[in-house]
């Protein structure tokens, strides 16, 4: 079912180097965000903090409906006959419209998110995402009249718990995601962990924490996966009963 991507093969990572502000951190954070959105597909992206990473969460949008048009088409295509027992046929009677809204107040001088924008035009990505110049603290009514829930979220400022205590809400309950830059290896990164910790209890224990540290970095070093699956029903048996390749005897003693 694999389709190649845009972000690997025309001249993407060279067209958003002049974006990337190492002491931001996010060299491999962006690709990591490219690749989560690519495998997840998520329908309603919120970004928190503009800067190299807004061109990977785009692309990766276009990308996944690039793939989508491909691969509806392999449904139906005789030739694509070995890709199609992968195919979950149920997934493509829904449309995949994707949107990226960005929230950032373009205050902070070391940031490149004003020249973000300049990029995702040289991109031709403009279409897909939408700027909220602003604070995020009372901006999430804007972002909830242009996004719903949220299928995926990124944030990367220090505003993490304004954002936890007036976003969690938009966040998708039936299995959406929060990644969040930078909490480990400082104390107030701790007690942010130790919040979202928190919050497991009104989730029903329904929450997924994963942290990814870089060990090979002294700050800004680490992003942080947040699966709220509080109303999440995983689709069971989606694979036919006896398929060639099925696992045997994994539950013989
Ligand atoms: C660390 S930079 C983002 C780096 C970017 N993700 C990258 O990969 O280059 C933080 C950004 O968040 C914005 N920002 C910080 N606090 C904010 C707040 N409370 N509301 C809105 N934007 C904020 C700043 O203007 C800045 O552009």
């Amino acid at each position: 079912m694999l389709t190649s991507g845009c972000m690997t093969g025309n001249g993407f990572f060279d067209k958003v180097k002049p974006l990337l502000v190492p002491e931001m951190g996010t060299e491999s954070t962006a690709p990591l965000l490219y690749w989560l959105i690519r495998a997840v597909r998520p329908r309603s992206v919120l970004e928190v903090g503009m800067g190299y990473t807004t061109p990977f969460l785009a692309q990766a949008l276009r990308d996944n409906m690039d793939s989508i048009e491909v691969e509806r088409s392999m449904l139906t295509d005789p030739a694509s006959e070995p890709f199609r027992p992968l195919a979950f046929p149920d997934y493509y009677d829904q449309p995949y419209q994707p949107k990226l809204v960005c929230v950032d107040r373009m205050a902070d001088p070391a940031s490149s998110a004003p020249r973000a924008l300049g990029i995702l035009a040289e991109l031709e990505l403009t279409d897909l995402v939408e700027v909220i110049e602003g604070d995020l603290r009372g901006s999430s009514g804007k972002v909830r009249d242009r996004l719903g829930l949220i299928d995926f979220g990124w944030i990367d400022t220090w505003d993490t718990i304004a954002f936890l205590r007036e976003y969690w809400s938009l966040i998708n309950p039936a299995g959406g995601f929060l990644a969040v830059h930078y909490l480990m290896t400082y104390p107030q990164g701790r007690a942010i962990q130790h919040y979202i910790n928190s919050l497991k209890g009104p989730e029903g224990g329904r929450l997924e924490v994963t942290n990814f540290l870089e060990p090979h970095k002294t700050y800004q070093n680490s992003t942080t996966l947040i699966r709220r699956i509080r109303d999440f029903q995983e689709p069971v048996d989606l694979r036919p009963f006896g398929t060639a390749n099925d696992p045997v005897g994994v539950f013989e003693t």
